[in-house]
């Protein structure tokens, strides 16, 4: 597996570029006539990735055939501030014309155990699947300051190799719990990318990018699609010491 790494100058013109190749994505799946899959991060930095496409590409291309899934979300209702549905909702579904029957939501309001469940089932019956297990076409990640991605923290490196689709976690400070996806489930897919800015960031990317053995407490490390595409797209400054 090639791991790219694409430096940016800045989160916009790394969000900016990233909006162009995704909606290229979707494109190509519109001209097969075949559904596009993709799961969401959440968290700060994809806000501008959903921003451009919501204000740039609403009309660009068809969402017709696009199914919106989140890698994970925080255990809280919607309209919850810290809700990432709640989020990708204001900045790119309130302004595009995709069926609500392919905003494929965590119910984060909902008991976490029976939800990571439901979610799961949603998961396999909507996607294709390969090696057994869901195959989304793009799983978009985030990174934590702990190494962190999705919500597969330092301390439950046991998720990356689970038997279940998707899981409950709990933040290791706040301990809020989350519903993610889990490491299998994103090594599976086609395309994996990293969207990561800022300067706090720098250290975790420079031990995961050159594999130092600091690096192996990382979940983010274990991110390595067996068949797909792995593709960091960093800004200056978190790639400022590499
Ligand atoms: C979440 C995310 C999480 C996020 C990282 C980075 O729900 O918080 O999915 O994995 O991507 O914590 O967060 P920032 O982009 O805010 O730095």
């Amino acid at each position: 597996m090639d791991r790219i790494v694409k430096i940016f100058p800045t989160p916009y013109e790394l969000a900016e570029k990233f909006a162009e190749e995704m909606v290229s994505m979707i494109t190509e799946a519109n001209k097969l006539g075949k559904p596009f899959s993709v799961a969401l991060s959440g968290g700060s930095t994809p806000e501008l990735l959903f921003s451009l496409l919501g204000d740039h590409y609403a009309k660009a291309v068809s969402w017709q055939n696009v199914h919106l899934f989140w890698g994970d979300e925080r255990c809280v209702a919607p309209g919850n501030p810290e809700s990432n549905f709640g989020m990708t909702k204001n900045k790119l579904i309130d302004k595009i014309e995709i069926p609500v029957s392919n905003i494929h939501r965590i119910k984060g309001e909902e008991n976490p155990v029976n939800e990571a469940i439901r979610y799961s089932d949603e998961i396999f019956s909507s996607t294709a699947n390969r090696n057994g297990l869901p195959f989304f076409d793009l799983v978009i990640l985030g990174l934590g300051d702990d190494g962190h991605t999705a919500s597969i923290f330092p301390g439950n490196l046991e998720l990356l190799n689970s038997e279940k689709i998707c899981d409950v976690a709990s933040h290791p400070v706040t301990n809020q719990k989350r519903i993610t996806i889990t490491g299998r489930v994103i090594n599976n897919a086609s395309r994996v990318v990293f969207l990561v800015t800022g300067k706090k960031k720098s250290e975790i990317v420079e031990k995961i990018i050159n594999n130092r053995d600091e690096a192996l407490s990382f979940p983010a490390s274990y991110i390595i699609p067996a068949e797909g595409m792995l593709t960091w797209y960093v800004d200056k400054e978190s790639a400022s010491l590499l």
